[in-house]
């Protein structure tokens, strides 16, 4: 079973956060780049050894997804049918300003059954700041409008640790978030990323750890559960388990990643050099060590844990050190972590001595 992420490099303004690989300017690019994309879907699909039903999990992402009219992506819908697994999940982001009644209709129609929507805050003054496009008032409709289409999957995206946040803004942010009709909640610390406008003001970060545990204190009190550092549910997304657990992921598109065996496969970032050549990629060969430091890494950041097996003798000895000081649970062969915001400090406890 393997999870497919497609990545969409189109936004109608650049944040002033953002890294992401993703252009505002070469929008009339998109029906190229779609074409591209079923090329390079036909490939992988075959490359992956994906059978019948082999897909558990589809993300659409970004970029923004919602740039692209739903009558875009119907042949990507068609030729993927027969791999979807019944009851897959099928995620899509979104961006409130462009995510339309009819745009959330037409991908719930076309099978779509997850939406993820960048909020980032519900504050006007924090949303310029982040320069993103769209008000709060959007936001909360363009949510609305996802319930009434049909989605019962909805999650948002917040960021906190904004020059001007306080516990009272987070308070009133993730009150609003759960007074909508939402299963999950994703919640990102703010990073400064070189290449990014926040990179030349990194003052704009306001730092405080104390704010994590305050922001997973407020989510948790709403009855959402958080299984993994920034992430919070009543559901928990198929997708990002897979990601977590290490599962084999095809990335199609400009700048996505795959990930299968012990390669990582990384496709042109340029969009032109994209559409020219959608099936060549970059191939990053991982040891086995590197596979294992990933295992370490992303199983004690969530719910997904860290089985005990996979670890050297050195390894386990240190982590065995670790479960008598209370730091971690091991449990029918799993390490367990309880707090995912220590996952750095325990992975560099378990791979050094
Ligand atoms: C792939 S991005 C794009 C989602 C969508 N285009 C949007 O912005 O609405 C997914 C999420 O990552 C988070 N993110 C991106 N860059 C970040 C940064 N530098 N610091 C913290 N969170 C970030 C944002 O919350 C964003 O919604
Ligand atoms: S955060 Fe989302 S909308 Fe903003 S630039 Fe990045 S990908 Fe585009």
């Amino acid at each position: 079973m393997a999870l497919l992420y497609i990545h969409i490099p189109y936004c109608d303004s650049k944040c002033y956060y953002c890294s992401f690989n993703s252009y505002t300017s070469k929008h009339d690019t998109k029906s190229s780049y779609i074409s591209a994309l079923e090329r390079s879907l036909e490939f992988e699909l075959d490359r992956f050894k994906i059978g019948k039903s082999g897909l558990e999990s589809i993300f659409i992402g970004g970029g923004t997804p919602s740039t692209i009219e739903p009558s875009l992506y119907k042949n990507i819908f068609r030729q993927l049918n027969s791999f979807i697994k019944d009851g897959a999940e099928i995620t899509v982001e979104a961006n409130p300003n462009s995510a339309s009644i009819e745009w959330l209709d037409g991908m719930f129609q076309l099978g779509v059954n997850r939406v993820s929507f960048g909020v980032q805050s519900f504050y006007d003054k924090k949303l310029k700041i982040l320069n993103r496009v769209h008000s709060s008032r959007e936001a909360k409709g363009a949510v609305l409008d996802a319930y009434r289409v049909g989605f019962r999957n909805i999650s948002v995206d917040l960021i906190y640790g904004v020059v001007g946040d306080s516990r009272e803004l987070l308070k009133r942010d993730i009150a609003t978030a759960l007074s909508l009709p939402i299963n999950h909640i994703s919640t990102y610390e703010l990073t400064i990323e070189s290449g990014t406008k926040f990179y030349d003001t990194p003052e704009v970060k306001y730092l405080n750890d104390a704010l994590g545990y305050y922001v997973r204190d407020e989510i948790v009190e709403g009855g959402f559960q958080q299984y993994e550092v920034s992430n919070y549910g009543r559901y928990r997304s198929i997708h990002n388990l897979g990601y977590w657990s290490l599962k084999s992921y095809i990335g199609v598109g400009a700048g996505a990643v795959g990930f299968l065996d012990n390669m990582r496969l990384y496709p042109h970032r340029d969009i032109s050099r994209y559409i020219d050549n959608p099936t060549w990629s970059d191939v990053e060969m991982l040891t086995r060590d590197d596979i294992i430091t990933e295992k370490i890494f992303l199983g004690l950041r969530s719910e997904v844990g860290l089985e005990r097996d996979i670890l050297t003798p050195d390894m386990q000895r240190r982590a065995d050190h670790l479960v008598k000081f209370n730091r971690l649970k091991l449990e029918g062969g799993v390490y367990k972590n309880s707090n995912f915001f220590l996952s750095d400090e325990l992975t560099l406890s378990i791979l050094t001595d």
